[in-house]
């Protein structure tokens, strides 16, 4: 899986290592891969190339895992690349957390024979939150993680095994709350602030390119990118877009917290403490979760109609920090090479 083209290429320089060592490879989207029909054997190597999110593996890649077919014995790696960025002069690592290690599990439950894991650092491509890297400092990382997965794929062709990043497994055990709750709702929350402003041009683009078709161009005469609860996050639109139209919009989301933490999260805890069927924690909890996730949905219902109007667009994207921020997507993957694998 990949959003932006950073496990993509990391898979693309680990499959020309294994070219070098005489072996056949090629790239595979999980969204299109097939393994049911073509199931891996003890003499294919099966890579697992997934973006961390929220110190764990992306919830897609989870579930790819998950319908992987049970096997006896064939071999398998897992690459999680991960948040790399500068700050100031400094370049400085991500963490993959549990990424690797929870993928790890899953095959090993299934039969596979795990012969190595780690994670890589490339760009951040959260691009609702970083501002972005120049040309250079991407550069850096690419030349880093190229030496890294060159050095990763001599180990596992010579039979060896290699587990990296035992003190970030250890960091993202501790994080595992967080990473649960990102799982459950923090991703379904995420999906709820992106807008395109008042520069889309309705090309449509960004809806034909999601991996997972949570995109609806929506409008009778003018037609506009309405985001879905099946978007992951995967930033893909918001890098590719060619008019750099789509915000995250972050002066909506300060509303929307005001509400969320306000007002409705007061009135809830009243329709709570009244009612004895909420009379236990876990039921409480679910509560809130739906009314916060209904919130999100009405809210972004509202945000969606009235940035239909040019004006309104331009007030809510002049006032999100990804009208400043750069864009990111790995320099050499194109859509299509998203799409169709190499
Ligand atoms: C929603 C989201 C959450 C992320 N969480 C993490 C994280 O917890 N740790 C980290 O190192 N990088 C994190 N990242 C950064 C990506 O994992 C990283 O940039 C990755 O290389 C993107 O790969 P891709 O282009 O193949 O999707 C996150 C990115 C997004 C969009
Ligand atoms: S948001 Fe960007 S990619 Fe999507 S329709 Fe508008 S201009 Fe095209
Ligand atoms: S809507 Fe955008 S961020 Fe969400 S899954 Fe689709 S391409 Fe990725």
């Amino acid at each position: 899986m990949s959003g932006t083209g950073n496990s993509f290429k990391t898979a693309v320089w680990a499959g020309e290592k294994l070219k070098e060592h005489g072996c056949a490879a090629s790239v595979i989207p999980m969204e299109k891969a097939s393994l049911k029909n073509n199931p891996p054997s003890d003499n294919n190597l099966t890579g697992i190339f997934t973006p961390t999110h929220a110190f764990t593996a992306a919830w897609p890649a989870i579930k790819f895992a998950f319908m992987m077919p049970r096997v006896k014995k064939a071999p398998a790696i897992i690459i999680a690349t991960r948040a790399g960025a500068y700050y100031g002069p400094l370049p400085l690592p991500g963490m993959e957390g549990t990424a690797c290690l929870i993928i790890a599990l899953i095959l090993l439950l299934k039969g596979y024979d795990i012969r190595g894991f780690a994670g890589m650092d490339m760009p951040t491509n959260w691009l609702a939150l970083h501002w972005g890297m120049t040309e250079k400092h991407a550069q850096y990382f690419y030349d880093k993680t190229k030496r890294e997965i060159s050095a990763f794929m001599d180990t596992v062709a010579s039979g060896r095994r290699i587990f990296k990043g035992i003190p970030s497994w250890i960091m993202g055990l501790t994080f595992l709350p967080v990473s649960f709750a990102y799982l459950i709702a923090g991703r379904l929350m995420l999906s709820k602030v992106m807008f395109a402003d008042e520069k889309c041009t309705s090309c449509g683009i960004c809806a034909a390119n999601c991996p997972y078709g949570a995109i609806i161009m929506k409008g009778e005469k003018i037609k506009k990118p309405y985001w879905t609860f099946k978007c992951e996050s995967c930033e893909r639109c918001i890098a590719y877009c060619p008019e750099k139209s789509i915000q995250a919009a972050h002066s909506y989301l300060v509303i929307v917290c005001w509400l969320l933490f306000g007002a409705v999260t007061a009135a809830v805890q009243q329709v709570i403490i009244q009612n004895p069927v909420f009379n236990n924690e876990f039921a409480s909890m679910i509560f809130m979760l739906i009314s916060s996730l209904g919130l999100f949905f009405v809210c972004y219902w509202a945000l969606y109609l009235i940035t239909r109007f040019k004006p309104f667009a331009w007030l809510f994207s002049h006032t999100t920090f990804t009208k400043i921020f750069r864009r990111y997507h790995q320099s050499d993957v194109t859509l299509r090479d998203l799409k169709n694998g190499k």
